[in-house]
């Protein structure tokens, strides 16, 4: 299968691209590189053994999208574009809802044109809202989020529930994400956010590295175990494979399908690993609790097990180990090393 991976420079969408060039799939990825670097394609090729073609350009813009449907038989896509800072999101919405909103709109509209009509999405686990009881299970329909990112994951799944009702011939699954960390094992792709990282597992490693003073953990005063937050975390390579699984079975129809652990981790637990896992100290100091932020959330994983045939199998170490790897060999990321 020939397959288009929007934003597939990004840090999911990259490692996806890897697992699907090395199952046989040709892949174009197209990316504005707002978020990413160009460097990315290359390092898919290195690994995946087999050329991968990177298309700079915007999922907003249809003319690009047109072009590219002309240019290349696709038979499907998977869409990991776009913006996803859940601070940001709920300072700035607009952009947020032109870009993740508008713009998945835009690309189905040209995949309608060109009838191509198989979508495997990005979404997240956020969408389940702040009060639904875990762990999180697919039958919970979504509920109320408090951040404007999560809202338009929320409305995106309702456009492409609206598009499948309208369009039987439509084959879609929604992926919901918990929380992705690590790296590609051999420590040439992994996660390089821009700016100070908001989520743990970047900034650990920054900290590590030597970039960042000290982590601050976000409350240490929780209804869990240890007082922290206790999160799922997939290794990143784990979730890559649920797309390839995704693909697999996509048939006409409508689904969500949780890309999770089953098991929750609380942020002393993540620390702890690393150190342990790394032998390097991560100074650290609990605050204040971030705003928005849930107790506890993780995922029930049996559905993508009993309907896909996909398990997440890196262990937390793995996590852990490939994550520094990536640090260690790309201290700034993508932006020096090449
Ligand atoms: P990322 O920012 O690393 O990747 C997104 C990519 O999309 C970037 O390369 C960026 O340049 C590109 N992009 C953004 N807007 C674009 C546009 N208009 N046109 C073309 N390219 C565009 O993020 P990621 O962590 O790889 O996340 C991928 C997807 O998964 C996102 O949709 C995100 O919301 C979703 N998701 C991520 C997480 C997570 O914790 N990382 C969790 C749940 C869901
Ligand atoms: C994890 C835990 C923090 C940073 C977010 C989005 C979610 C999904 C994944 C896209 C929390 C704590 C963090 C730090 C800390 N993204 N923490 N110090 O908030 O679970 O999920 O990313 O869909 O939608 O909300 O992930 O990595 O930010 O935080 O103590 O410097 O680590 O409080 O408990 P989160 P995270």
């Amino acid at each position: 299968m020939k397959i288009l991976v929007t934003g597939g420079t990004g840090y999911i969408g990259s490692h996806t691209a890897v697992v699907l060039l090395q199952a046989g799939h040709e892949v174009v990825l197209l990316d504005n590189l707002c978020n990413s670097s160009p460097v990315v394609a290359d390092r898919i090729t290195e690994i995946a053994g087999r050329p991968v073609t990177l298309i700079e350009g915007d999922i907003t813009d249809s003319d690009t999208l047109d072009q590219l449907f002309r240019q290349h038989s696709i038979d499907s896509v998977v869409h990991f574009a776009g913006f996803k800072a859940v601070g940001e999101s709920t300072q700035y919405p607009l952009p947020y809802f032109g870009n993740n909103v508008a713009g998945t709109i835009t690309l189905l509209t040209a995949m309608t044109k060109a009838n191509v009509k198989k979508i495997v999405f990005s979404s997240s686990a956020t969408v389940y809202g702040n009060t639904a009881p875990v762990p999180y299970v697919e039958s919970f329909g979504r509920g109320q989020t408090n951040n404007t990112y999560g809202l338009t994951k929320s409305m995106i799944e309702q456009i492409l529930e609206a598009l499948s009702s309208s369009d039987p011939e439509w084959s879609i699954i929604s992926l919901r994400y918990f929380n992705p960390v690590g790296a590609h094992e051999s420590g040439r792709l992994g996660e390089d956010p821009a700016g100070i990282p908001n989520n743990l597992m970047p900034f650990i490693a920054q900290v590590a590295v030597g970039r960042r003073k000290q982590l601050s953990i976000f409350g240490g005063d929780y209804p869990t175990p240890d007082g922290t937050c206790r999160r799922d975390y997939i290794h990143v390579m784990d979730l890559a494979e649920g797309h390839l699984a995704a693909l697999n079975i996509l048939k006409p129809g409508i689904d969500a399908i949780n890309l999770g652990t089953g098991r929750p981790l609380s942020v002393l637990e993540m620390v702890r690993a690393f150190e342990d896992v790394t032998g390097v100290k991560v100074p650290s100091q609990i605050v204040s609790r971030r705003e928005g932020d849930l107790p506890e959330f993780w995922a029930d994983a049996e559905k993508a097990s009993r309907v896909m045939s996909w398990k997440a199998k890196r262990s937390l170490n793995d996590m852990m180990e490939d994550t520094w790897r990536w640090q260690l060999n790309n201290p700034d990321g993508y932006k020096i090393t090449e």
